[in-house]
């Protein structure tokens, strides 16, 4: 076993010849450490961690359930799991970062491995968390630390900073799977205009396709369709089209001829290209672990980026397979002898399940091969880097091809991918339940290193009524991404689909969302730039008396949400671990009051968005508007809640260079002084024209005071 001392006390173990799986960017100096975990190698390894009753385990990124892990067991394999009901182990992600947290300190672990991992969280026997690593060859990270944000943001230095969308990317879209054609999504446009709904760009799921071929647009359903982008992207709206994994196969197509050519694909066990289905029939899948194929296939999306795209959505890549020709056949084979025949319970229930089983079948990791460092490596072992690998090609293509910032999420990934898009959390239902997962599964995520996260706000699969979608709004409003998608042949799910009260209280909300932008985007880019936590449960700051409350979230430094994730329901129970003010947005109107610590009822009607500010803290808020194109902040409301003092550092930018961007850093204090209140601004925003403050003390007494930013006049002004 080799170690390595890696920056911040951060410990790695390398058992084995392990795969460089690119997850972390700190490689570390070797030295002799001991390893004091312990540890059975084999075939499979085996990691045992006693648990003792007060012991929590947090992280393990995209899975169902509670925040803190006990009593359940999770699989780390990518997986395409369209129905999330409870007991499923799996989901698309593969995100092997859990902190273990003792009554004395804490310890976070990362299993750098590209094949599957069980976690069995005191499941099968309660004082024990056993994970089982399905190989030999892996890196083992350990990173001690006294508080949970220490432990996270050590891992999160050493895998290196998430990726950094464009500001465009905090708006509202709305998206549907079976926008037909041009005429629809111009309609979906128009009539958000038309009601008057802010509205930053629509989704073109794989419809907007020719025969589900990636990198094309269909001319008949889609003409001119380049104008079209440019249009929109005029009026502040961007399109942002799907890519899938599986490329189909075709004579004559040119993705899929170059990709013959360039020995692109992904191999069979006789080293011919291995064939798979998807949505075209049968495709193949490139091998994304090749250097050369991300290469190839990242050229690609200048197909897009030349008719003026800036934002992809990469999907199906765990990959998604619903048969392949092997067990195809065996199915027909099997249907073929039941003709005819008298099926008893076991024989019919052969045959139907042979079918069902036949969409993603886990048999076929095992007979397909790639190119990993010049060596033939079975899928099976190298599973959770495939969608990872398949947006790393993605950032390569959109990063040549367009010198800014450019929206990119994908359904499957593992850490280190963090590096180079967000992800949406895949096929959730319209469920009460999933808006509560939605907000449970925000935080874990978060630990792993990506930000640019959200759910489909309204639920994907199922039929969502107008206050469900509602709640998810007033829910989503908070998260960076947000995004209404729904499943082919679900009822419509646009905010102006379901009653007029529905609508007014939806835009009502889409419209808070853009007043709190400049906040959001702020506490995004401070948070990536630190290592910070965008999102956090509240036993990630009060200790373990909050571990219960997985329905109560921060945000950055000074918000606490406590959304309403059940039906019927005008108010819940909130528990303030101290004394917050209230606050309550729409549109036009903000209003704040005091809120004492402790259990108490949240009234929260659907036409709003309410949450609660931490004592010292304030927060910015702008004027909504259309898109964020036309956000300014020349005008800035803060609501602050101030006993003593209040330091606030407001981070911007213009929203779309890249490294060199030029950073806004401006510092807003407010203090307590001798019965009133002094207010410093330094560093004004360049934008910056008036601050608006509404203050409130501990005695619930609201102060008013303006803040006008005196620049002194450039030389070659004339005086007033
Ligand atoms: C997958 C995606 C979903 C998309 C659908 C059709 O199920 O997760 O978002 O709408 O494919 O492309």
């Amino acid at each position: 076993m080799k170690s390595y001392k890696l920056n911040n006390e951060v410990e790695a173990f390398e058992f084995g010849s392990p795969l460089d799986t690119g997850a972390l960017l700190e490689k570390g100096v070797p030295e002799k450490i001991h390893c004091n975990e312990e540890i059975s190698l084999g075939k499979t390894t085996k990691l045992q961690f006693p648990l003792l009753p007060r012991d929590r385990i947090y992280g393990l990124g995209e899975h169902l359930g509670s925040i803190n892990r006990r009593g359940r067991r999770f699989r780390s394999y990518c997986r395409d799991e369209a129905n999330h009901t409870e007991d499923k182990n799996e989901l698309y992600g593969a995100h092997n970062f859990f902190v273990h947290v003792k009554e004395q300190g804490l310890t976070g672990y990362f299993i750098d491995f590209p094949g599957e991992v069980v976690y069995d969280v005191g499941f099968q026997d309660d004082q024990k968390f056993t994970v089982e690593i399905h190989g030999k060859d892996f890196r083992l990270i350990k990173i001690p630390g006294n508080r949970m944000e220490e432990v996270v943001s050590r891992f999160l230095q050493v895998a290196g900073k998430a990726y950094i969308p464009p500001k465009w990317a905090f708006g509202y879209f709305q998206s549907r799977w079976g926008y037909k054609d041009l005429e629809e999504i111009k309609g979906v446009y128009e009539r958000f205009q038309q009601e008057q709904i802010p509205l930053e760009g629509i989704y073109l799921d794989l419809d907007y396709m020719e025969d589900f071929k990636n990198f094309t647009v269909s001319k008949e359903r889609f003409p001119e369709f380049g104008k079209f982008v440019r249009k929109l992207k005029n009026n502040g709206v961007y399109l942002v089209p799907i890519i899938d994994a599986g490329i189909k196969i075709e004579p004559d197509y040119d993705i899929y001829e170059e990709g013959i050519k360039g020995k692109h694909f992904c191999l069979n066990e006789e080293g011919a290209p291995y064939v798979a289905a998807v949505w075209p029939g049968k495709v193949h899948f490139p091998d994304f672990l090749q250097r050369e194929t991300r290469q190839w296939f990242g050229e690609k999306y200048k197909f897009l980026t030349d008719l003026g795209i800036e934002g992809v959505w990469n999907d199906m890549n765990e990959p998604a397979i619903f048969y392949d020709e092997k067990n195809l056949e065996e199915a027909i084979d099997l249907a073929s002898a039941c003709r005819g025949k008298n099926l008893n319970v076991h024989k019919f229930f052969e045959l139907k399940d042979t079918f069902a089983n036949l969409l993603n079948d886990e048999d076929y990791h095992q007979r397909f091969y790639h190119r990993v460092q010049g060596k033939k490596q079975r899928h099976k072992d190298v599973h959770n880097l495939y969608g990872d690998y398949m947006t790393r090609a993605a950032n390569y293509g959109l990063s040549k091809h367009l010198d800014k910032r450019f929206l990119l999420i994908s359904r499957a990934s593992s850490i280190g991918m963090h590096r180079y898009g967000g992800i949406w959390t895949g096929d959730n239902a319209s469920w009460w339940t999933h808006l509560e997962e939605n907000i449970r599964m925000m935080p874990s995520i978060n630990m792993c290193g990506f930000y640019y996260i959200g759910a489909d706000t309204g639920g994907f699969g199922g039929q969502c009524s107008g206050e469900l979608l509602t709640r998810w709004l007033q829910f989503s409003a908070f998260t960076p991404l947000l995004r209404n998608h729904s499943a082919l042949d679900t009822r419509p799910q646009e905010p102006y689909a379901f009653s007029e009260a529905v609508l007014e209280n939806s835009r009502s909300i889409i419209k808070g969302r853009y007043r709190l932008i400049p906040y959001l985007y702020s506490t995004y880019m401070k948070a990536v730039e630190n290592y910070q936590l965008f999102f956090k449960p509240l036993a990630f700051e009060y200790g373990g008396g909050y571990e219960e409350i997985e329905d109560q979230l921060l945000i950055g430094e000074e918000i606490m949400l406590a959304p309403i994730h059940k039906k019927h329901q005008s108010q819940r129970l909130v528990d303030l671990p101290e004394r917050m003010a209230l606050i309550t947005v729409s549109e036009k109107a903000t209003k704040i009051t005091l809120a004492p610590a402790g259990p108490q009822r949240l009234s929260y009607d659907l036409d709003h968005l309410r949450f609660f500010l931490r004592e010292n803290k304030m927060i910015p808020l702008g004027k909504s508007a259309a898109n964020v194109s036309k956000l300014s902040v020349q005008e800035l409301e803060v609501l602050a809640y101030v006993t003593d003092k209040a330091e606030h550092t407001f981070y911007d930018d213009d929203g779309i260079s890249l490294e060199n961007r030029e950073k806004n850093l401006m510092k807003i204090i407010v203090e307590f002084q001798q019965d009133s209140y002094h207010i410093e601004v330094e560093k004004p925003h360049k934008e910056l024209e008036v601050i608006r403050f509404t203050i409130i003390d501990n005695s619930g007494r609201i102060h008013r005071k303006s803040h006008e930013i005196k620049r002194k006049k450039s030389r070659n002004e004339p005086m007033e």
